[in-house]
């Protein structure tokens, strides 16, 4: 990977955390280098972990692409990522971030296929929320023309992990039926936009409530993620689905797998319920794995269900299957060209503001992707001072303004 000398030499005044200060002294000062701004997380925990600072750029080597980056995805992996409530996290001080679009800034040596100035979208094992990224040739995909930053930003991850789920591990075709919890979020809308791409297709999605206007569309029937969920699903197809995806887990594991069809496909991608609250939380975590109903391997094959587990970072960046990624890729790129697919971007945030866009997904605010613009300007703050001074100067013109008519009326 590339070689990054980090130079913490220049926080942006609105990122800086007294309390975080000492973590960052880990950094290593890479004198004279060119310098870019990048997101540190300087340790495991909450919001103030997280600040913008001067790094030293990184420079491609053998095999790697450099990327001038536009737009990143803000996923709900990156709080389990900030909480370090995820497998073997690599040690703070640390650039989060597993997608980004941009521009191809130079490229090093055995490139081919790529050039200067070439608009791509890219999987970076983290360091993707920076001005500059490098990352294997083997992670990086060109955009279509007429993609977005924000769309292309918005792309790789959830639609590839949707894709893979539903078309190589769950063999998606014709009539069947599909659940998908967190229908409003990034993977969720991918999900129902891929199974809009087979004919008849039930698709039954779970969200907050506040969402089913937005979200009604996209997917068959849609229930409020308070409801019995088992008995709503019940009362429309008795039998069950055909394919549940569950990026809960904990005791949603367990309901999952009753509300199997017979050859139905339970898949676990993700552990949204371990996150609780701003840090990681022992109790949510432990009651999680202690949900998770046993399964016995007798069981399924009397009930002939099938039970699977999915996790693209791992399949890309441990497992070393980045051509099948690639192949998926194109497939995705076609649906995409031909207008059936196209990514759903909630709100776009400046690097400076990336506590306030986790905070929106912490509120499960979102419909669709969150995006970091590397270009976009913070908006600015507006302080107390400022709102007194504000308060003051329109109580002295109604004064002024009531002084002048009362002169007027003597007159
Ligand atoms: N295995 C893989 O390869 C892979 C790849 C991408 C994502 N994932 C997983 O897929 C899930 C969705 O990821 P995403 O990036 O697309 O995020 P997302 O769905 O946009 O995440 C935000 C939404 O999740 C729901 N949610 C559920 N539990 C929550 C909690 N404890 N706190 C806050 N929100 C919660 C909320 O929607 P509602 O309130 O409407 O439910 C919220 O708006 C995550 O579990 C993620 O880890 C897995």
């Amino acid at each position: 990977m590339a070689k990054e000398g980090a130079d913490m030499t220049e926080e942006t005044e609105y990122m800086i955390d007294k309390n975080v200060g000492k973590e960052t002294e880990n950094v290593e000062s890479s004198g004279d280098a060119k310098e870019m701004r990048a997101v540190i997380l300087a340790g495991f925990g909450g919001l103030n972990k997280l600040r913008v600072t001067k790094k030293a750029m990184p420079e491609p080597q053998d095999g790697e692409v450099k990327i001038r980056v536009k737009a990143c995805g803000l996923n709900f992996l990156d709080l389990m990522v900030r909480q370090g409530t995820i497998d073997n996290p690599p040690k703070p001080p640390l650039v989060p971030g597993f997608e980004c679009s941009g521009i191809v800034e130079s490229v090093g040596e055995n490139i081919k296929g790529f050039e200067i100035g070439d608009r791509v979208m890219a999987f970076v094992n983290y360091n993707a929320w920076a001005e500059v990224v490098c990352t294997p040739v083997d992670f990086v995909y060109k955009m279509p023309d007429e993609m977005t930053f924000a769309e292309a930003a918005a792309f790789s991850l959830n639609f590839v992990a949707a894709y893979m789920m539903l078309f190589e591990v769950a063999n998606l075709r014709e009539g069947m039926s599909v659940l998908v919890h967190s229908a409003g979020g990034g993977v969720g809308q991918a999900v129902a936009q891929l199974c809009s791409t087979v004919p008849n297709v039930t698709v039954f999605g779970i969200s907050s409530c506040f969402k089913h206007a937005a979200i009604r569309d996209s997917v068959t029937h849609l229930f409020d993620r308070n409801v019995d969920y088992i008995q709503e699903v019940k009362k429309v197809s008795p039998q069950g689905v055909d394919i549940l995806l569950d990026c809960l887990c904990g005791e949603n594991t367990g309901k999952g797998l009753s509300l199997l069809k017979p050859l139905g496909t339970y898949i676990l991608y993700g552990a949204s319920n371990m996150v609780t609250g701003e840090t990681k939380s022992f109790f949510s975590f432990a009651k999680s794995w202690w949900q998770v109903e046993k399964v016995n391997p007798i069981k399924l094959y009397e009930e002939n269900k099938v039970i699977a587990g999915f996790s693209l970072l791992n399949l890309l960046f441990k497992q070393g299957r980045c051509s099948l990624v690639k192949s998926v890729m194109d497939k995705l790129l076609c649906l995409y060209n031909q207008k059936k697919i196209k990514p759903v971007v909630d709100s776009l945030w400046a690097l400076e503001e990336v506590k306030e866009a986790m905070q929106r997904i912490h509120d499960r605010g979102n419909i669709g992707k969150l995006i970091l613009d590397v270009e976009k300007s913070p908006t600015p703050l507006v302080t107390t001072t400022n709102l007194i001074c504000f308060f003051l100067v329109t109580c002295r013109n109604e004064v002024i303004r009531k002084h002048t008519s009362t002169d007027r009326a003597v007159k």
